[in-house]
């Protein structure tokens, strides 16, 4: 059962994510505006990627009753919340703005995290490896969407990129337990109306 204390850390947390804010400075020059402004869209896709991988973990950490498990999902958490930074400090650069709806994301990722949290470990780690194996072919393809000049949008792609795939590789040396074709293509299906909200919105 949920205690406020847990409750409340929780509030904190999320509000943290949602109204962090970069230290960087508007800096990106040797873009034109028409590439500038595909730049800033693909890094705010990105952005809201990190912010709900952020609230999933988040929410599957608070549920899960294996403490083994809790910890590999918080380690993996902390590293999120560094492609979340980077994110952000990019679109800053590109004097971008993050998705409106950032609150709304995070909401509902945190519930279905919250709810794979309570499913049996193997189903549990499935979970997060199927998220990540969709990450993965989510930044190939945003890679591609990004303007050839954009060198520096490119390289924290594929940093974030590495870090998914270990990601996965864990979930999978843990046990996890394949999810249902149903339930991947639900996951992709969800993810891509979320993208293409967050390209514009
Ligand atoms: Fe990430
Ligand atoms: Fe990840």
């Amino acid at each position: 059962m949920l205690n406020i204390d847990d409750f409340l850390k929780e509030v904190d947390y999320a509000l943290d994510v949602l109204h962090r804010h970069s230290k960087a400075h508007s800096t990106e020059d040797s873009l034109t505006d028409d590439e500038k402004k595909q730049s800033q869209r693909v890094m705010r896709v990105n952005h809201m990627g990190e912010v709900c991988a952020q609230a999933l973990y988040r929410g599957q950490a608070l549920t899960t009753n294996d403490s083994s498990t809790k910890k590999t999902i918080l380690k993996m958490c902390d590293e999120e919340r560094e492609h979340l930074d980077m994110c952000d400090a990019r679109i800053t650069e590109l004097s971008g703005r993050t998705s409106y709806l950032n609150t709304v994301w995070y909401t509902s990722s945190f519930f279905l995290g919250a709810f794979v949290g309570r499913l049996t470990k193997d189903k549990s780690l499935g979970f997060i490896y199927e998220t990540e194996e969709q990450v993965e072919k989510h930044l190939d393809e945003y890679t591609e969407k990004l303007p050839e000049k954009d060198k520096k949008s490119r390289d924290i792609l594929l940093k974030i990129k590495k870090d998914e795939t270990r990601h996965k590789e864990t979930a999978k040396d843990l046990g996890s337990k394949s999810l249902g074709d149903q339930t991947k293509d639900l996951m992709s299906y969800s993810s891509k109306i979320m993208k293409k909200i967050s390209y514009y919105l």
